[in-house]
C-alpha cells in the first residue's frame, strides 16, 4: 500500500476553494508515519468475512480518521465499496456518510452497521438448517444413502466424488447414479433471484451470452434457490445477515473452483494428490473443477461469521438512507446506494471533515461485472451506465477520458462540500 496523490488528482486538489494548510500536514505525517501504515495487519473478523475487489485495510482509515477528525465530524466515503470504513467511524464517535453504486456494497456495509446478535444469527442458522438441509443434501445423495461433499469434473466427466467420514475424506468411484442424479437439474430454471448480466470482456472471462447456468450446475442454482426462498421468510436484518453469508459462499458453489493436481503443467500427471482450489476473480471456468456441496458451502461461511460475531461487541447504531433525514436529526451514519456524483450535489456546502476514499482506479477492476453474480443472486438491479470506471468491455463505452472527467467532477463537489479545515485523502494499491 503506498498514499499519494497522482498528479491530476493533486493539481486540482490545489484548486479546490476550501483548500486549507492540513493538506501540507497530511504529507508530512504520512512520511513519518508510512512504515506503521504500509504494513496494516491482515483482514481479520467482520474485515475478512466477505471477498470485495479491492478492499483496502483498516488501519490506514483508523489513522486518518483519528489524525484528521474530532467527536462529531462527519467523514464521507463516496466509493464506499465494502465499507469497513463506516464501522470504524462510528466505533471512534464520528458521523458518516457511505455512497456506493453497486447494491452489494451498500447491502454489506448495512450489515456492518446493524449486525445481529449472534445468538439471534445462531437461532436463525439452526431454523435454517432445521428447513433445508435435508431437502438440499438429498441432492447430493449417493446410491449408497451416503450424502457428498465434493464431485471432481472434467469438463463433463466424473473423475472422483467424496464423501465425509467423520471429517475424514472418502474418495468414491462415480458411478451412473452420480450421472444421473446431477443431470436430473440440468433444465432447473431459477426462481428466487434474476438471470445475471455479462458483457464481453476477456479480461475478467466473461462473454454477452454467459448465464448462470454456465457459472453453476442446475443442482447448485436449485439448492441456492431452496435456500433463498427459506432466507425470505425470516425478518429483514437476519435475511441481510443470511444472504450475505450466501453470497460469500457462492463463489465455492459454483463451477469456479479449480482443483489444485500434481498433474504438472501439461496436465497429464496423476489424480492422487489433490486439493480444493477456490474461485478467485472473474468468470474463468476451469475444465478441471471442483462441484462442492451448497448446503457445506454455507455452513462454513455461516461457521465463520458466528465466530465473528462472538467476538464483536454490540452496538445499537442509528443509520439512515434518507438525506435529508440524516442532516436533520441524530443519525450515526448515512448509506446510499446511488451514484455518488448525484448524491453530493445533495450534501450541504461546507459539511464534510474528510473525504477518505478509494475510488475506481485503472482498467484491472470492473466492479459491477465483477458483483453481478452476489448482485443477482440478492435480486437487486444495477445500474452499469453510471459507474465510473475504466472497462475493457467495448459496449460499455468506458473509456479513459470519460473517467478523468466524471473524477474532475467529483472532485470539484468535493471542495464544495469539505469544511474549510477539510481534508481529502484518495487511498490507491
Ligand atoms: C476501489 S472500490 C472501493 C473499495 C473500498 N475502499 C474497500 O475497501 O472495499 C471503488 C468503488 O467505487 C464504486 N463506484 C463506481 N462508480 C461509482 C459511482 N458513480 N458512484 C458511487 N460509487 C461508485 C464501485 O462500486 C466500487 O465499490
Amino acid at each position: 500500500m503506498c498514499f499519494y496523490f497522482p498528479e491530476y488528482i493533486y493539481q486540482h486538489f490545489l484548486k479546490i476553494r476550501k483548500y486549507s494548510g492540513d493538506a501540507f500536514k497530511l504529507e508530512e505525517v504520512v512520511k513519518q508515519d508510512f512504515i506503521n501504515i504500509s504494513k496494516p495487519l491482515t483482514y481479520k473478523g467482520i474485515f475478512a468475512f466477505h471477498k470485495y475487489w479491492g478492499k483496502k485495510p483498516i488501519e490506514t482509515t483508523s489513522f486518518f480518521i483519528e489524525n484528521f477528525t474530532n467527536p462529531g465530524d462527519i467523514v464521507l466515503d463516496p466509493f464506499l465499496g465494502s465499507g469497513l470504513i463506516c464501522r470504524e467511524c462510528v466505533e471512534n464517535d464520528r458521523s458518516f456518510i457511505g455512497i456506493d453504486l453497486n447494491p452489494f456494497a451498500i447491502e454489506h456495509a448495512k450489515l456492518i452497521l446493524d449486525l445481529p446478535t449472534l445468538n439471534e444469527y445462531k437461532i436463525a442458522f439452526e431454523l435454517l438448517k432445521e428447513q433445508v438441509c435435508e431437502e438440499i443434501n438429498r441432492s447430493y445423495t449417493g446410491s449408497d444413502n451416503l450424502v457428498r461433499s465434493h464431485y471432481l469434473w472434467d469438463d463433463q466427466e466424473l473423475k472422483q466424488v467424496w464423501r465425509k467420514n467423520r471429517g475424514r475424506k472418502v474418495i468414491l468411484e462415480p458411478n451412473a447414479h452420480d450421472y444421473a442424479l446431477a443431470a436430473s437439474f440440468n433444465d432447473y430454471q431459477i426462481t428466487n433471484f434474476r438471470e445475471a448480466t455479462f458483457f464481453n470482456n476477456s479480461r475478467i472471462n466473461s462473454t454477452s451470452g454467459l448465464k448462470m447456468h454456465d457459472l453453476f450446475t442446475g443442482r447448485a442454482l436449485r439448492n441456492i434457490d431452496i435456500l433463498i426462498e427459506a432466507i425470505n421468510d425470516f425478518p429483514r436484518y437476519l435475511q441481510r445477515a443470511l444472504m450475505l453469508t450466501l453470497t460469500s459462499a457462492v463463489g465455492q458453489m459454483s463451477n469456479m473452483v479449480f482443483a489444485i493436481t500434481d498433474r504438472g503443467k501439461n496436465g497429464n500427471g496423476s489424480l492422487n494428490e489433490i486439493e480444493v482450489g477456490s474461485w478467485v476473480i472473474g468468470f474463468w471456468r476451469p475444465k478441471l473443477h471442483f462441484e462442492i456441496n451448497v448446503w457445506n458451502c454455507f455452513e462454513n461461511r455461516a461457521k465463520k461469521f458466528i465466530k465473528t460475531l462472538s467476538l464483536i461487541q454490540q452496538r445499537k447504531i442509528r443509520f439512515t438512507e434518507n438525506i435529508g433525514q440524516y442532516f436533520s436529526s441524530e443519525f450515526d451514519a448515512l448509506l446510499i446506494q446511488d451514484d455518488c456524483l448525484k448524491v453530493m450535489n445533495s450534501i450541504p456546502t461546507d459539511s464534510i471533515k474528510l473525504i477518505s476514499t478509494d475510488p475506481p482506479h485503472g482498467d484491472r477492476i470492473p466492479y459491477l461485472e465483477l458483483s453481478e453474480v452476489w448482485n443477482s443472486i440478492l435480486n437487486k438491479k444495477v445500474d452499469f451506465d453510471s459507474e465510473i470506471v475504466i472497462s475493457d468491455a467495448k459496449n460499455r463505452n468506458k473509456k479513459k477520458a470519460n473517467y478523468i472527467e466524471e473524477m474532475k467532477n467529483f472532485i470539484r463537489e468535493a471542495g464544495r462540500v469539505l469544511r474549510p479545515d477539510g481534508v481529502v485523502i484518495k487511498v490507491i494499491p
